[in-house]
């Protein structure tokens, strides 16, 4: 597949403080591209990464330039109430909108935009494989998913390009979920949440920063792709796989009515239910994971 020689020199960044981001910038500046983050918080610029707080203060951009989309209000950082559910779509819908707006007025458009999703927008779906073109079943998760999506690509300017990209559990060993399970799964803790055959979609962080880097520079790729690995695992293999990286037993069960009470709805969509999403276009595309296998980015993040 065709790539674009002219790798963006200069790309905006939203969420770019985050654990994703943060990875992406690093790989960002390898490329010699320079950066400008959006972050509610005045920060200091550093080597080629300069802070703005608001989109009217980044000024006309270089050319060529590219966005990525990836701020939200975290969804794992205590139980979920209407206040919270309000925030995680406001601060990924109507900033979505309000960036899609400001592209709209620059002169020169924006070549590209990379935009989170999450592969909740399938819905809770069993053990039914999903690809891009499966459709979608309807809950807080999907909606909230679709309604971002949706922003994403209203009213996008014609000259630019746009992806959007529906992300799997994300794992690193600085950030996501993985550092929160390893405290329990070091103890020998870990084990199958409620019946533990709900199928988690994962994907090695530096596999997703790759993709997004590939979605940027490679012209012909626009519309939506699945951001997990090819090799998608139900839960309880998953804990059973990361007990043997460890070492350690991985057999304690979390009992789904435990899990409900303590962590409420976020149980109910994130840890009990999961997708099985197989990212097909990225592969038909051309991409390659450098991680396709659960134990092998386990061992990679934690040997
Ligand atoms: N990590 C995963 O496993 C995973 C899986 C699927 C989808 N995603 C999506 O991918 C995106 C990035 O994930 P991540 O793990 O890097 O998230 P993260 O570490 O929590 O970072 C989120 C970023 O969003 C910004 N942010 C947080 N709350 C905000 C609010 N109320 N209003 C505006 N901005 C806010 C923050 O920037 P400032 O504080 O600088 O403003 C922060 O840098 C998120 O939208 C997430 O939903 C992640």
């Amino acid at each position: 597949m065709a790539r674009d020689k002219s790798f963006p020199q200069q790309v905006l960044v939203t969420g770019g403080t985050g654990f994703i981001g943060g990875h992406l910038i690093s790989a960002l500046l390898l490329r010699g591209a320079r950066v400008t983050v959006l972050s509610r918080l005045p920060r200091e610029a550093s080597p080629g990464v300069t802070y703005v707080q608001s989109l009217q203060d980044v000024g006309a951009p270089a050319q060529p330039f590219a966005v990525v989309n990836l701020a939200g209000e975290p969804l794992n950082s205590g139980r979920w109430n209407e206040r919270r559910k309000r925030l995680f779509r406001d601060s990924r819908v109507d900033l979505t909108s309000e960036l899609v707006s400001w592209m709209g007025t620059c002169e020169q458009p924006p070549s590209a935009m990379v935009s989170a999703s999450a592969v909740g927008w399938y819905g809770h779906r069993g053990d039914e494989v999903l690809t891009e073109t499966s459709s979608g079943a309807p809950g807080f998760s999907h909606d909230l998913c679709a309604a971002w999506e949706s922003a994403a690509r209203s009213g996008l300017p014609e000259q630019t390009r746009s992806c959007v990209l529906r992300i799997g559990v994300v794992l690193g060993a600085d950030g996501g979920s993985l550092p929160v399970m390893l405290g329990t799964a070091r103890l020998g803790l870990g084990g199958p949440f409620g019946s533990g055959q709900q199928w988690w979609s994962w994907i090695h962080i530096n596999d997703l920063v790759e993709m997004i880097l590939w979605l940027l520079e490679t012209p012909s790729c626009s519309g939506v792709f699945n951001g997990t690995a090819p090799e998608p695992v139900r839960q309880r293999d998953f804990a059973k796989t990361l007990g043997s990286v460890l070492h350690r037993p991985a057999f304690l069960p979390l009992p789904g009515a435990i899990a409900r009470l303590m962590l409420g709805e976020f149980a109910e969509e994130v840890l009990l239910n999961g997708q099985r999403v197989e990212p097909e276009r990225a592969r038909a595309l051309g991409f390659q994971f450098a991680f396709p296998a659960l134990k092998s980015a386990l061992d990679d993040l934690l040997g």
